[in-house]
C-alpha cells in the first residue's frame, strides 16, 4: 500500500476512514472495539492507523486548546414541544456560563444526525449535548469516537459509555399506569414510543411490570408501537376504535400522541374521560390547556437541560469525571383526562 504518512497531528478519522474505505462510524466502532464489525474491515482500518501513523490523543493533543465558548445541541423533533422547553434550559444556562448554542434539527434521521455532528465538529464546538432519534447507535459510535465531550439528554445509549442526563422514564411510567388501575380502569390500551429509543423502551417496560404487580393480565392486542407524534396518536386510537377490542384507558407514551387519541376519541362520540380515560408523558405546556386537561408524568425538561449543560462545561474543562448519568424523578400531574 502506497506509504501516505502525514503529520500525525493533522491525521484525522476521516483520513483513516477515507484509506481503509469505510464510513467514519464503521472507524469508532473499531477504534472503540464495539462488536458486530467483520475480521476484514478491522484489519483494513488497523493498517490504515499503521500506515498513517494515526493517533487518537495526537489529534486531542492539537484540538485540546479549543475554546470556542460554543456547543452543539442536537435535537430529533423541533415541532415537538417538549423539545424547545428542553433547548430553554440548555440556552439558558449556556448563556450563564458565557457559552453559545448551536442548535441542529434532525428529524430523528440517522443521515442528518451524522451531518450536524460533522458540521459541529468542523465549527470547533467545545463540546455536543445529543439526543438520538429512533436510529441513532451509529451516530452514537461517532460521537464516542470524537475528541471533545458529549452529553447525550433524554434518551441515552444502551451500546456505547456516553455521559447523560435522563428522565426516570420506567418510574414514570409505572406512575401513570397505578394511577389509571387505581381509578378502576381495567383495560388498558399502549400507545409506546419507537422500539430503538431508551424513553420509549423505559416506559414499555414500567407498562407491563405495572400490570404484573397489580396481577393484571396485559391484552397484547390493545399495545400498539407510536413514533411520538399526534397524528399517530390519532391514527392508532382510530384502529382501536375500529377494533373489536374493548378498552376503558389509554396511557400514551407523549403528550402530543396523547392529544391525537383524545382527538379521534372525541371525534367518535367517546367521552374522556367518561368512556375512556388517556394519560400521557412529557407535561408540555398545552397539557394543562387541552380540553380535557391532560393527566400526565411531568418531566423536569428545564432543569434537565440545565444539568446537561453543567456535566458538559464541566468536560470540557477538564473538572469531571469521564462518563457520568444524572437521572431526574417524574411527578404525576391529575388532571380532568382521567377523571379527577
Ligand atoms: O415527546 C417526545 C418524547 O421523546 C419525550 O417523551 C422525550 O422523553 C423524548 O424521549
Amino acid at each position: 500500500m502506497k506509504h501516505l504518512k502525514s503529520s500525525t497531528a493533522n491525521v484525522t478519522i476521516k483520513d483513516v476512514a477515507r484509506v481503509a474505505g469505510v464510513s467514519i462510524a464503521t472507524v469508532s466502532r473499531i477504534l472503540n472495539g464495539s462488536a458486530g464489525v467483520s475480521e476484514e474491515l478491522a484489519v483494513r482500518v488497523a493498517e490504515a492507523v499503521d500506515v498513517l501513523e494515526y493517533r487518537p490523543n495526537a489529534l486531542a493533543r492539537a484540538l485540546k486548546e479549543r475554546k470556542s465558548r460554543s456547543m452543539g445541541l442536537v435535537i430529533p423533533d423541533i415541532e415537538n414541544p417538549f423539545f424547545p422547553a428542553l433547548v430553554r434550559g440548555v440556552e439558558d444556562a449556556a448563556r450563564q456560563h458565557g457559552y453559545a448554542v448551536i442548535l441542529c434539527n434532525s428529524d430523528g434521521d440517522p443521515v442528518e444526525e451524522d451531518r450536524y455532528i460533522q458540521f459541529l465538529f468542523s465549527k470547533q464546538v467545545d463540546g455536543i449535548l445529543f439526543i438520538g432519534g429512533a436510529e441513532s447507535e451509529g451516530n452514537l459510535d461517532l460521537l464516542a469516537a470524537l475528541p471533545i465531550p458529549v452529553v447525550t439528554l433524554d434518551r441515552r445509549s444502551t451500546a456505547v459509555k456516553l455521559s447523560a442526563v435522563v428522565c426516570d422514564n420506567y418510574q414514570g411510567a409505572i406512575l401513570a399506569v397505578e394511577h389509571l388501575i387505581k381509578t378502576d380502569r381495567k383495560k388498558i390500551a399502549f400507545i409506546g414510543g419507537p422500539v430503538n429509543s431508551s424513553s420509549a423502551i423505559d416506559r414499555r417496560r414500567g407498562f407491563f411490570d405495572t400490570h404484573n404487580r397489580f396481577g393484571l393480565p396485559v391484552n397484547e392486542r390493545l399495545v400498539y408501537t407510536g413514533n411520538y407524534s399526534f397524528d399517530n396518536g390519532y391514527k392508532i386510537t382510530k384502529a382501536l376504535i375500529e377494533s373489536t377490542e374493548a378498552f376503558d384507558a389509554i396511557f400514551a407514551a407523549n403528550d402530543m400522541m396523547a392529544v391525537g387519541a383524545i382527538e379521534a376519541l372525541i371525534e367518535n362520540g367517546i367521552g374522556v374521560p367518561e368512556n375512556v380515560a388517556v394519560a400521557g408523558f412529557d407535561d408540555i405546556r398545552m397539557a394543562g390547556w387541552y380540553k380535557p386537561a391532560l393527566t400526565t408524568v411531568r418531566q423536569p425538561v428545564y432543569e434537565m437541560g440545565q444539568a446537561a449543560v453543567t456535566m458538559l462545561i464541566k468536560q470540557i474543562s477538564g473538572t469531571a469525571e469521564e462518563v457520568c448519568e444524572q437521572k431526574f424523578l417524574p411527578e404525576l400531574i391529575v388532571r380532568k383526562s382521567t377523571g379527577c
